[in-house]
């Protein structure tokens, strides 16, 4: 008897410890910093989780093909969670390269029209408020609007990023999910908004 309940204890928790790992793998992906884009947030041999799951997208169209009687008004991709943000700081395949991975921050989202004056940014004549920068470089560019599914991303380092400015923008379904902690080194450990 004291046996069995022991058997069956280290089973649930294999069984846990099975599921959980599982989770993580699907929801997370780890990430290592390559080069020095997005110092001072990010430096170069950090080590990030990366959440998949945030940008979740559902394909309307396709489950309208599922499920009877009921057809979206306009098939589209939808985000269950939260669509990607100005601020987010992203990883994605980079879209010249897509066996490539670079990590940035979103700058622009689809609808935004996006202009940078001696390296000041705004957006839809707005100047963006961007407290994250050490150095804010001297670029000039746009106004550029960006369409549907269109997103325009920078380093934090704009003296030394190549980025949206140089490469153009990348599309939703290059995104592969928000950065959401530093986890090594230890001492730069961090969870980003
Ligand atoms: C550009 O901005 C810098 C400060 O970041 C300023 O010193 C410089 O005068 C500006 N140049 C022009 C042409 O406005
Ligand atoms: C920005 O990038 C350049 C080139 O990689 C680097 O030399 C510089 O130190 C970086 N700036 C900051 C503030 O880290």
């Amino acid at each position: 008897m004291e046996q069995r309940n022991w058997l069956r204890e280290l089973v649930e928790a294999t069984l846990i410890g099975a599921l959980v790992f599982v989770a993580i793998q699907v929801a997370v992906v780890n990430f290592r910093v390559e080069g020095s884009s997005m110092n001072p947030t990010l430096m170069p041999g950090h080590y990030l989780m990366v959440n998949k799951l945030v940008y979740f997208q559902l394909d309307t169209g396709r489950l309208g093909r599922i499920i009877p009687f009921w057809r979206p008004a306009e098939p589209r991709n939808a985000y269950l969670g939260r669509s990607p943000h100005r601020g987010d700081v992203i990883v994605f395949d980079y879209p010249r390269d897509t066996e490539r991975q670079f990590v940035k921050r979103i700058i622009g989202a689809p609808g935004d029209t996006v202009a940078i004056a001696n390296g000041s940014v705004s957006i839809n004549d707005e100047r963006l408020d961007e407290p994250y920068l050490k150095v804010r470089g001297n670029t000039d560019y746009g106004p550029l609007t960006l369409a549907r599914d269109e997103y325009f991303v920078l380093g934090d380092n704009r003296t030394g990023s190549q980025d949206s400015r140089d490469w153009g923008t990348l599309t939703a379904d290059h995104i592969i999910g928000k950065v959401w902690v530093v986890y090594w080194p230890q001492s730069a450990w961090g969870l980003l908004r």
